[in-house]
This record gives structure tokens, sequence and C-alpha cells, in this order.
């Protein structure tokens, strides 16, 4: 039998939870046996190590086969490296560096729209204030038509959003109910440059976490401090209302390529809009995530394993013909194309052998996961990670926080594999 070793690469901001946790789960799981003819047969192993930056040059050979990166979106040097050794070394990344720009939400909204999703009416408005640019303000000049705000506006509707074409974290985010405020936004968006939306009138925010070929879908409540954003429930969507959700992103991330994104969908009645679809890379912190955290770093270690074990192959190239060619099909309805864009999705993940490989290989490693938040490691790991991001007057009071969702996780997780 031939044993492999892989290297898997960590790209870092400043999270210290998720990159512990996710060593402390693939050292737990150790060498995984994957007894097939062929190449990928045999055992394989994995070392992680965090990659600092450094100069490259561009015909070097990484060490790396994968690499999970949560800097390159805001960060260019990471952002370049990864580009190289996509194009040039096959490293296998989770989400494609050609297509992933957390920071622009409109490409995203154009391909939905195509694809004929109920993306809600968007308008694109040149810049208040243009770039400071020479050039510039002799194509403005030239070019830059007057237009008439208001009647976008009115023609979109109120109340609307007016937000940065490329925006993240709610910045330059703002809900428009008439003119006067329509006016004080548009002259506060300075340089940044904004679509208009028309707002939805929605029942549940449903925000869903894509890892591979996974998705947690959970109920999102925008208004709430960072920490009490996603509720702890479970069947707030009619089953239909939640697999469209899931398609919807599985959909949007085999169409870009991306493996590791987080989607917001707004769902009305039996009616589902995507609004932001486009944050690769989300924040996985267990500050953020709590009852969820095991989940998703579990799911970024199997995702990992699978795709290094598997021999699987990073796609650069997009296959936009074929979703589009369903898109274009006379006759068919929303749901069956939603139901052909899946078909597409779920082969590009490879979906179904994803489980298999998981209900093969892995079996174990639900257990794992749950021995180890039950245990004493994990809630020193939980109270160092309060005490890193939270004052020390707030300390207690996100211990006990946290600990209640964590202990409400492990009641669950054990029930599930009781019952397994
Ligand atoms: N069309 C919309 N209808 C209703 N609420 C919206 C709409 N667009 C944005 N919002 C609200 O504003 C928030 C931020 O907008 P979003 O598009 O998600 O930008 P960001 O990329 O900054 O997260 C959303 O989470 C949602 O609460
Ligand atoms: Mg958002």
């Amino acid at each position: 039998m031939t044993s492999t070793r892989h290297l898997i690469g960590l790209l870092l901001g400043t999270e210290e939870d998720w990159p512990a946790a996710f060593e402390e789960i693939a050292r737990r799981l150790g060498p995984v046996d994957y007894p097939v003819d062929g190449p990928d047969g045999g055992s394989h192993a994995f070392d992680i190590e965090r990659i600092t930056i450094e100069p490259f040059t561009l015909r070097y050979h990484p060490r790396y086969q994968l690499v999970i990166d949560r800097l390159a979106y805001w960060y260019y040097v990471p952002r370049e490296w990864l580009k190289k050794v996509a194009m040039m070394d096959d490293v296998y990344l989770l989400n494609s560096p050609f297509t992933f720009q957390s920071m622009e939400k409109h490409a995203a909204y154009c391909a939905m729209m195509r694809l004929g999703l109920k993306v809600p009416e968007t308008v694109l408005v040149p810049y208040k204030n243009p770039v400071d640019n020479a050039r510039y303000a002799y194509t403005a000049a030239r070019y830059n038509q007057p237009f008439d705000l208001d009647a976008i506006a009115r023609q979109i509707g109120y109340p609307l959003f007016m937000k940065p074409y490329d925006g993240g974290a709610w910045r330059g985010v703002s809900r428009i109910n008439n003119v006067t405020e329509l006016h004080a936004a548009y002259d506060a968006s300075g340089e940044m440059l904004m679509h208009l939306q028309k707002a939805v009138d929605y029942d549940v925010f449903a925000r869903s976490l894509s890892i591979g070929a996974e998705t947690m879908v959970m109920k999102f409540q925008p208004d709430q401090p960072m920490h009490l954003r996603y509720a702890v429930e479970h069947d707030f969507l009619s089953p239909a209302a939640g697999a469209e959700v899931v398609s919807i992103g599985r959909l949007v991330n085999a169409f870009f390529k991306w493996e590791f994104n987080s989607c917001e969908t707004l769902v009305k009645g039996a009616d589902v809009y995507p609004i932001d679809y486009a944050n690769a890379c989300p924040d996985v912190a267990l500050t953020s995530l709590h009852y969820y955290f095991p989940w998703a770093i579990k799911t970024l270690v199997k995702w990992s394993v699978f795709a290094l074990v598997t021999g699987r192959k990073a796609k650069l190239d997009l296959e936009t013909d074929r979703y589009f060619a369903i898109a274009a099909e006379p006759g068919m309805s929303y749901q069956e194309k939603l139901a052909g864009y899946r078909a597409l999705a779920d082969e590009y993940f490879e979906t179904e052998r994803y489980h298999d490989f998981c209900a093969a290989r892995l079996p174990h490693l639900d257990q794992i996961v749950l021995d180890w938040v039950t245990g004493p490691d994990f809630d020193q790991f939980l109270v160092r990670t309060v005490q890193s991001v939270y004052p020390a007057h707030e300390h207690d009071k996100f211990i006990a926080h946290l600990r209640g969702l964590l202990h409400l996780w492990v009641r669950d997780e054990s029930a599930r594999l009781a019952a397994a």
C-alpha cells in the first residue's frame, strides 16, 4: 500500500479560532485509507501549515496541495500568489481566484438574472463623485449623460436599497423610503459605485453557508448584534423553499467555481429572492457561527480530505454555456430550470461521490468532533476565543452564551448520532 502526505496551507487574516479547530479535527482524524486501484489508492496523511507572505518568483513550485484562504479578498499579495499557484501548479483552492471577488456582487446578479432567478430589480448608477483622475474629467464631460435619479427610484419604487456594486459587511448600505433619503444617500456615496435595488418585504432571511457539496441554511437576523444573527431554528422554511435556497446557492457556487461561500436569500411566501451571493471565504468564527461552528469546521476538513484523497482537480474554466442553454430553453418552467441547474451543480461538486466517500472513509468523524466539542479542550478553546475577541467585562457573558449554544449542539448531535 502506498502512503501519501498532503500539505494543506491556511492563508489567514486575524482569526485564530477556526484554524486551531481545523488543525485539531484533522489531527484527531489522522490518516485516511482509500483502498482503490490507481494513483490515489493507499493511505493519506495530512499536514497543515499557516502560510506566510513572502516574495515569490513566478516559476517556483509551492509545497502545498490545497489552500484554504480567508485573506486574499482584501490583501493583494496573497491574491496574486493564489492566481499563480492555481494557474501554474494545480494547487487546489476552494474558490477560483479568477472569479472570487467577495466585494463584487454585480457579476453574480447578472449571472443570476440571465439564469432567470428572482433577483430584485437593480439599477447601476454612475458615481456621485467621479474618481479623481485628470482623464476622467474629460471623459465625464463628454460621455457622462445627466440622469434623473428621482425617476429611476420612482420606477423601481420605494422602499429601495442603495448599496455598493462591490459591497460587503454592510459598508455603504442604506434603506431608502423617499426622495429626501435618496438624495442624502447618493450624496454620501461619494466615490462608491452604487446599485439601487428594490427592497423585498420578506418573511424570513435565509443565509446559507456552502462548503463543497454541503450547505447549511440558517435563519439570519440582520438587525441583531453579530453574536445573535444566526438563530438556532431548524424548520423555519417550507421544504420546497429550503430546497430552493440550497439549489440557488449550489448553482451560483458551481457557476463561478466557488466552494466556500455564503449566500443570502430573502423568502417571501413561496418566493425566494437572492440578494447577496458573492461572499467567498466567509466569516466562520466561533463567535459568529456558535451552534453551527462544529458543522462548518468539520465540513471544511471533509471537503479538503475528499478533494486531496480522490485527486479532485480544480477547474479554472467556467462552463457558462451549459447553464445558459438551460436558461434559454423555451417552455421550461422556473422550477424545471432550477432542477436542470441543480443537476449541473451536483455534477460539478460530485455530490453523490462526496457523500459516498464520507460514508465509507470518514464514518467516525462525526463522533470524533462530538467527543472533542464535549471535552475540556474545547471548553478551553472557547474561553480563549472569547478572551481574545471581547473586552474583559464581557467575558463572562459571552462564555456563558457560547457554552449554552454549544451544549445545545452537543445534545442535538448526540441524539442525531444515536438515531443513525
Ligand atoms: N433588496 C433588498 N431587500 C431587503 N433587504 C435588503 C435588500 N438588499 C439589502 N438588504 C439588507 O441590507 C443588508 C446588506 O445588503 P447586502 O446586499 O447583503 O450587502 P453586503 O454585501 O454589504 O452584505 C442585507 O443583509 C439586508 O438586510
Ligand atoms: Mg450581505
